[in-house]
């Protein structure tokens, strides 16, 4: 399976053609995201969250974000990665440029994500025009979500409707090549897929988008915490987990496991030189 490229997205999104996304954040899981050939994958800072404990993503370092990059694309050669750019790594342009292009040369990123709309279009059209490929962010954005009232549904107000729109309209003239619309109600999502030229990716913000991201965690249902409204569980995995970790530690109290089979043998004449 060959890499897809940026033309490619918006090639599928004129032609109807869903385009699938997940986050992973590590080896095995990008290695089975690549083998099941999904189209994108995000190495989301969600990681914060569903992967390091944090309560939020705003913890969340570059060198995290390298670290969890690095083994994505070892686990996925052949797929396009996004990687998130954390929170406050983006606030001038020299920082936005020195990180992104960490993401991207150190790490193997295809891609930077960016939350933020208006306020951040003229970093988007820096980094765009030196050459970085950038994904928007908007609706509800998790590293400000403490503005926004937290982990809510956004653009449900006339003001907050009218500045998606608007957002949305703003960075694809500053040149990102696909946005993510989270958690925002679907006529809204609608408008902005059949207005803008450019992709977008809906997590909670209907069936109208080009294509669909979800954080590979909730799918599975392996975080305990918090499952947004807008996911579908596709495993319950935290049980199934939790069974064979408490089989295998039964196992071992009775000496059930390691059994012969799990053991290595001593070669006859070493064993009579020895006992
Ligand atoms: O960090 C993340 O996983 C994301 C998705 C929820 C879109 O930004």
């Amino acid at each position: 399976m060959s890499k897809k490229l940026s033309h490619d997205f918006k090639k599928m999104a004129a032609l109807g053609e869903k385009i699938t996304m997940l986050t992973a954040y590590d080896y095995p899981t990008a290695h089975i995201l690549e083998k099941a050939g999904i189209d994108v994958i995000l190495v989301g800072d969600s990681l914060g969250m569903v992967v390091l404990g944090y309560e939020s993503t705003v913890p969340v370092t570059m060198e995290d974000m390298i670290h969890h990059t690095k083994a994505v694309r070892r686990g996925a050669p052949n797929t396009f990665i996004i990687a998130d750019m954390p929170y406050l790594s983006y606030a001038t342009q020299a920082d936005a440029l020195q990180n992104a292009k960490r993401l991207i040369q150190e790490a193997g990123a295809d891609a930077v994500k960016l939350e933020g709309g208006d306020e951040y279009s003229s970093i988007v059209r820096f980094l765009t025009q030196a050459g970085v490929s950038v994904v928007g962010h908007i609706g509800l954005t998790p590293q400000t979500a403490a503005q926004l009232g937290g982990y809510k549904v956004q653009g449900q107000d006339i003001g907050s409707a009218t500045k998606i729109l608007r957002d949305a309209g703003i960075l694809t003239e500053a040149g990102i090549m696909m946005l993510t619309l989270e958690a925002v109600p679907a006529e809204l999502a609608k408008r902005i897929t059949e207005t803008i030229s450019v992709p977008t990716i809906g997590i909670g913000a209907g069936v109208v988008c080009s294509g669909q991201v979800l954080v590979v965690h909730d799918l599975l249902g392996v975080y305990d915490r918090f499952v947004p409204s807008f996911v579908k569980q596709y495993e319950n995995l935290e049980p199934r987990i939790l069974e064979a970790v408490m089989r295998y530690c039964s196992e071992v109290k009775t000496s059930t496991f390691p059994a012969q089979e799990h053991s290595f043998k001593l070669h006859d004449d070493v064993k009579q030189k020895l006992f």
